[in-house]
């Protein structure tokens, strides 16, 4: 199994260009399935996650089509309306297919989603959403056997603002009879991307980004030409990346307001950072703790950031302490952290981190995508060589790490 050799201790200076978002161009490859008509897509990230999705449209029948970031989708084929469980267990997202075969075809049958294991990952705001609308769902031998012939608009509060609930909402009420309300939406900028790209299709979605979106049903909806938005949190990686290993770089294709609440806390760590229109510059000579760090939704301190960003207080002065409270399980990337001589002292959701003047490079495996970027940043800033193994977590969502980190001088290869 591949993995990454680390060689720590440079600093790392120069200049990239971040990927397109990963949580972005799930919901909008699942949304072409409404469409009749093809929709190109461009800054597509080439990420397995990427691939897993456009396998997930091929066997549905959609035509599919790729070349470095651009993808062409064209579904008017499409009559399957089941997702093979091989598929379904790749990648927890794969449950945002479920409103957009809903939309299509009134019926949809999947298996209970896979993806990163961050404790329960439930699914029933998605499924209680879908039976208000009309649909009739059935599990059985751990699929969902869901029957909806004409979806019927209505309100929907949500208990929690959940992203992927919002955007499965979203791709089940844009052909549904009358008007949809979400209440308590979530409001990451990918829900934005994605009433952007429907919008686009001949939609009529509003209020994306703030809590409540209103989405009135359409008969049909056609191809569209879309820019997928920068990765903020591939951003907020190498954001950290450069501010552990004490470096200056300047990072470009990223939007600065995607990412306000970690600017503040590396501000509060010390660093220097520039927001110029699309790019960032940040460099940082003495890096200090960020005291507290509390995971919210958007526009709060992301979940997404909080094992990069404990990476770097891994090498801080001081302690910061963490409260993670999206996830119940999402500090599985500590007792590895503590293998390279991280102080962390982990209770429930809380996480203490003690900073220390260095980090011993040593074999290390990670254990969910954001986990295995924290083991990048610290073999980064450690003193020795680390490798990396279950590196399959990462490639998931950083678009080959190895070449970007290389560019701004990082001793890393893929072994
Ligand atoms: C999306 O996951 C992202 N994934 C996650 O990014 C991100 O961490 C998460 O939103 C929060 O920002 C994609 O967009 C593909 P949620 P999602 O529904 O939609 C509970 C990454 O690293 N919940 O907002 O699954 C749930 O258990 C990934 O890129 C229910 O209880 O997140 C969790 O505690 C990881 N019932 C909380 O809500 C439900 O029906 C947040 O989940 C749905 C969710």
């Amino acid at each position: 199994m591949p993995k990454f050799r680390i060689e720590g201790g440079n600093s790392l200076c120069g200049v990239i260009d971040i990927q397109g978002a990963k949580n972005s161009i799930l919901p909008i490859m699942a949304a072409t399935l409404v469409a009749d008509g093809e929709c190109v897509i461009e800054n597509c990230p080439d990420i397995s996650d990427t691939h897993t999705a456009l396998e997930i449209l091929k066997t549905l029948g959609a035509q599919v089509k790729h070349r470095g970031n651009t993808v062409w989708v064209d579904c008017r084929n499409v009559l399957d309306y089941e997702i093979p469980d091989s598929l379904m267990r790749k990648m927890r997202s794969s449950v945002i297919f479920l409103g957009a075969l809903l939309s299509r075809h009134g019926k949809a049958v999947i298996s209970f989603p896979g993806g990163c294991e961050l404790g329960p990952r439930p699914i029933d705001l998605h499924l209680s959403a879908f039976e208000k609308m009309g649909v009739a769902i059935r599990e059985e031998f751990g699929s969902l056997f869901c029957n909806g012939q004409t979806l019927q608009g209505c309100e929907i509060p949500l208990a929690f603002p959940s992203v992927g609930a919002t955007e499965n909402i979203m791709l089940a009420a844009v052909r549904a009879r009358g008007t949809t309300v979400i209440t308590n939406a979530a409001r990451e900028p990918e829900i934005e991307d994605l009433q952007n790209f429907l919008n686009e299709m001949g939609a009529s979605v509003s209020g994306a980004g703030s809590s409540t979106v209103v989405i009135c049903g359409v008969d049909s909806l056609t191809g569209c030409h879309h820019r997928v938005i920068p990765d903020r949190i591939v951003t907020a990686t190498y954001l950290c990346a450069v501010a552990a290993t004490r470096g200056n770089a300047l990072l470009r294709n990223t939007c600065p307001r995607h990412n306000t609440a970690l600017l503040s806390a590396l501000r509060q760590a010390g660093c220097e950072i520039e927001e110029r229109g699309d790019y960032l510059r940040i460099s940082c000579d003495f890096l200090k703790s960020a005291r507290r760090i509390r995971t919210m939704p958007y526009p709060g301190f992301p979940t997404d950031a909080q094992a990069p960003f404990m990476g770097l207080m891994c090498v801080a002065k001081g302690s910061t302490v963490f409260v993670e409270t999206i996830f119940e399980n999402r500090y599985k990337h500590i007792s590895e952290l503590q293998r390279m001589g991280a102080n962390i002292t982990p209770e429930g959701r809380v996480a203490v981190v003690e900073g220390v003047k260095r980090l011993k490079g040593a074999p290390v495996q990670a254990t969910d995508l954001r986990g295995g970027a924290a083991l990048m940043i610290a073999a980064l800033a450690a003193e020795g060589v680390t490798e990396i193994s279950d590196i399959y977590h990462i490639d998931r969502g950083y678009e080959r790490p190895e070449d970007v980190l290389t560019q701004l001088g990082a001793k890393i290869q893929r072994i």
